[in-house]
């Protein structure tokens, strides 16, 4: 009889979800390279190269503000981030998140808010803990859009999945090794959430 109802229970929500779809995000790529527009805030306008690899336990943010410094942000999964500039006047600061990298399915357990055109795509919309809001492509599945609860915005340009970043790129510069490790605030500013 118990084993009955057991049964009984583990089959319920299968039957009660046949009928109604819930979309649910798609994972990222293991490895991927997507080009993104971030509004940063109304005035703050900046273009990210962004290498994501997962098997390596890297996630690489290049970073452009609007006539700015280009800065490096290079981030293990040991929750170590480099950030440097390079050139004359070349700078390195050093944190440590204590959390990883976002994991490829770290959308996982987000909320379905429905369809909506957002940069003239068709998208399902989800949000996860009030933290971020996320846009993908009905037809495609590839992210279009995601925006943080600060409300910097972040638009997917292009997205090429298996694609590698070069190793000389990753290598931190010298003198992020020879200076204390201070945090800059000005050097904040990745596109990925820390949080997951
Ligand atoms: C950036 O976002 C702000 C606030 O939402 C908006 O006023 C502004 O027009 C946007 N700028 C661009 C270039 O997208
Ligand atoms: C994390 O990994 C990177 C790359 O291997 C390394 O440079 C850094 O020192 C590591 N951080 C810690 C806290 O072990
Ligand atoms: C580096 O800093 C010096 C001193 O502030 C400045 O004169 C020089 O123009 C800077 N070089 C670059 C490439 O920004």
């Amino acid at each position: 009889m118990i084993r009955l109802l057991t049964f009984l229970l583990l089959l319920a929500p299968s039957f009660q979800f046949t009928d109604t779809i819930i979309p649910t995000p798609t994972p990222w790529p293991e490895r991927f390279h997507a080009l993104l527009y971030m509004n940063v805030s109304s005035s703050v306008l900046q273009i990210t190269n962004l290498w994501y690899d997962w098997p390596r336990g890297l996630n690489v943010n290049i970073m452009q503000k609007q006539l700015g410094v280009l800065l490096y942000d290079i981030e293990w999964n040991n929750g170590t981030s480099f950030y440097f500039t390079l050139g004359e006047n070349g700078s390195c600061g050093i944190m440590d998140f204590g959390v990883g990298i976002p994991r490829p399915d770290f959308l996982d357990g987000a909320n379905y808010l429905g369809t909506e055109i957002t940069d003239g795509f068709l998208c399902n919309v989800w949000e996860k803990v009030d933290f971020i809001w996320y846009y993908e492509d009905v037809q495609t599945k590839r992210p279009v859009r995601w925006d943080f609860y600060d409300g910097i915005s972040t638009h997917v340009m292009t997205f090429e999945v298996g694609a590698v970043l070069d190793d000389s790129i990753i290598q931190a510069p010298s003198y992020c090794f020879t200076q204390d490790t201070d945090t800059n605030s000005k050097f904040l500013g990745s596109s990925l959430p820390k949080k997951f």
